[in-house]
């Protein structure tokens, strides 16, 4: 594997964002990963990247970062109703659905079109339109930087949670995902029921879908919503959305009656991020380079030349604005490098 120095990480986020890897290597077959030990033995500091659509950086980044590319979509098992897919960590996420939408394995067409690599899903596990990547995840192939040895993580022991999982938390850049392998089903049992998929699903005259058309109508939600990173660089939700207790929403519904909650459990609610934001006042509002995306105001945009502490000090004034009119505290999705 080759080092380079002083590489720019610009064409490395969506957010296009400009920061300098000191070192830096791309990972590109299974065998780089057995050389990693040794790369890594001789760096105090390392950086994992995969497809930078989730990540602000703020500095630039010291030690070695690695981009892992290794490729490769198997069907590793079969039979009538299932089947076990196995995609390497460099994939990009949509190809891997792509590849499911053209084999008719159903379970991952909800979440078409999210930005990423494979390797990144399990991290964040991923989420759209009423589906996780926790419900159709069989296994994680993780290999450990300090250990030097590769481990298999069950769904269970992925501790998934809400954009949350092991990896993100007491694994936090000590493991390289290396593969996942999904469980997809042959017979498709459809999750049509988040409103605006069942809108667009109306409005396209659809009333038994395909695993292909739900597809086509995520993308067309994500496309109205969801500024093109290629265009405009983003990370898509900037901010996670709040959990708050039955009796919090209670009380703000008395002063706010349109306040959104959407029920986890008998005690807790979620709360539309967006929404607070857009209360806040923030739907496109813009301060220099970095504005909150007119259309979903969970995304913070860089028009052009923001650079990541910009970027950074936006989100805290929204964080702080919407902790003084509501009380509550949101939480970055995005992570801060
Ligand atoms: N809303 C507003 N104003 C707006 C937009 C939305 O008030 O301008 C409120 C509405 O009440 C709406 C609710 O927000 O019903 C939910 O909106 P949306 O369906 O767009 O979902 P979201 O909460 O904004 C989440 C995920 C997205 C995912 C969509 C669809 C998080 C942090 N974000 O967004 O994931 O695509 O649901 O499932 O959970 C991502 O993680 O990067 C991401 C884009």
């Amino acid at each position: 594997m080759q080092i380079s120095r002083n590489i720019s990480l610009q064409p490395y986020n969506t957010f296009g964002i400009e920061a300098l890897a000191e070192n830096f290597a791309v990972i590109e077959t299974i065998e780089d990963i057995a050389t990693i030990s040794k790369l890594t033995k001789q760096y105090q500091q390392w950086h994992l990247l995969g497809g930078g659509s989730n990540i602000l950086f703020t500095d630039n980044l010291s030690g070695l970062t690695l981009y892992n590319q290794v490729k490769g979509i198997f069907i590793v098992q079969e039979d009538e109703t299932t089947v076990l897919i196995k995609a390497f960590a460099g994939e990009k996420w949509n190809d891997l659905v792509q590849f499911c939408l053209q084999h008719n394995f159903a379970g991952v067409e909800n979440l078409s079109l999210i930005p990423g690599s494979v390797g990144a899903a399990p991290i964040q596990n991923i989420g759209a339109y009423g589906v996780e990547l926790k419900d159709v995840l069989e296994y994680v192939e993780a290999y450990h930087l300090d250990k030097h040895e590769t481990e298999i993580f069950s769904n269970k022991a992925c501790r998934f949670g809400y954009r949350d999982s092991i990896f993100k938390q007491q694994y936090k850049n000590r493991l390289l995902i290396v593969a996942i392998t999904l469980r997809l089903n042959k017979i498709p049992k459809l999750v049509i029921g988040y409103g605006s998929l069942q809108q667009q699903l109306e409005k396209m005259g659809i009333v038994k879908p395909t695993i292909q058309q739900v597809a086509e109508a995520v993308n067309i939600i994500r496309t109205n919503k969801l500024p093109d990173p290629a265009k405009i660089g983003n990370a898509g939700s900037f901010f996670k959305n709040p959990t708050i207790s039955k009796f919090r929403l209670h009380v703000l519904s008395e002063q706010y009656a349109d306040i959104p909650g959407f029920a986890l459990d008998e005690m807790n609610f979620k709360i539309s991020a967006a929404w607070l934001i857009e209360q806040a006042g923030w739907k496109g509002k813009r301060e220099g380079n970095v504005g909150c995306n007119p259309l979903q105001p969970l995304v913070i945009v860089n028009y052009g030349g923001a650079t990541g502490k910009e970027i950074y000090n936006f989100s805290e004034a929204i964080i702080q604005s919407v902790k003084q009119k509501f009380g509550i505290e949101l939480e970055r999705e995005v992570n801060i490098w």
